[in-house]
């Protein structure tokens, strides 16, 4: 009898948590960028199980077949593509935006200062840096329409320069800590519109970009990420919030 009483105590707190989140994200229209695989995608999942309407973007949304299979609505976006960039904005004129996830990313160089390739640190600034200033830009005119009024940047525990103890990584690194201050320069001039701008990392995740010896898997990070912001108000605006929902070092 006790264990039976235990059992239900347990279940019931279970159905308890999913219908928080489930309020919580519930109705909220939420746009998240690079949803074809990796965090995006899972991204994707864990929201639209929480029973948010999502729009996911991919560059090639025809061969996305992870992404289509989930039957949420699939937009084209190359956030290094004003061309592209237009075309979303003005496919969503007028539609309102709760949450802005600006997720896309690329880590395209390796090794240390002196043997980075300017070039690479460049498409690295290009897609990490600029292509959440122009999708932002793009977008909210959308998310002033919307109720939540949130703009997460992903950006990452090497963007950290005060965690910064081994070096290496300058162009991912620095892409991410301009991202940062990208979001921090938002929060404030958003201020006064009850905006909820937040910098965040998802941790050392198993993706393409964190290989197999990653710490968590997608689903970890992401549950993480999700708890971590649903209950933020526009108090929080400015912060810099790791997975797990500590605050990161500038
Ligand atoms: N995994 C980690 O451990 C980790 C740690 C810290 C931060 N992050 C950040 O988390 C975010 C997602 O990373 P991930 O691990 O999921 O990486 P991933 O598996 O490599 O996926 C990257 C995603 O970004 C998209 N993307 C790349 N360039 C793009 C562009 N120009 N326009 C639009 N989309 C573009 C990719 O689309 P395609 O498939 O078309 O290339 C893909 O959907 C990134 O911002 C990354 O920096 C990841």
């Amino acid at each position: 009898m006790r264990l039976i009483l235990v059992i239900l105590f347990v279940v019931g707190l279970g159905v308890g948590g999913a219908v928080a989140e489930e309020s919580a994200w519930g109705g909220q229209t939420v746009l998240v960028t690079g949803a074809n695989r990796g965090l995006g995608l899972e991204f994707v999942r864990q929201l639209q199980a929480a029973g948010a309407e999502v729009i996911g973007t991919a560059r090639k949304p025809e061969s996305a077949e992870e992404l289509q299979a989930l039957g949420v609505r699939v937009m084209q976006l190359d956030v290094t593509d004003p061309v592209s960039v237009a075309a979303l904005a003005a496919k969503l004129d007028g539609e309102p935006l709760d949450v802005l996830l600006n997720n896309a990313g690329a880590f395209l160089e390796h090794g240390d200062f002196e043997s980075a390739d300017p070039e690479a640190v460049l498409k690295v600034y290009n897609i990490n840096t600029v292509g959440p200033i122009r999708v932002t830009q793009a977008l909210l005119s959308n998310l002033r329409l919307g109720q939540h009024k949130m703009i997460m940047n992903m950006s990452s525990g090497l963007g950290s320069i005060a965690g910064n103890e081994s070096g290496g990584m300058v162009g991912y690194r620095s892409s991410k800590a301009a991202l940062n201050m990208q979001t921090h320069t938002l929060a404030r001039e958003l201020a006064d519109e009850d905006f909820i701008c937040i910098a965040m990392s998802p941790g050392w995740v198993r993706t393409d970009m964190g290989g197999e010896n990653a710490k968590l898997s997608p689903a970890e990070s992401i549950s993480g990420m999700l708890n971590t912001l649903a209950p933020l108000t526009p108090a929080d605006t400015g912060k810099y919030l790791n997975h797990d929902g500590t605050q990161l070092p500038w």
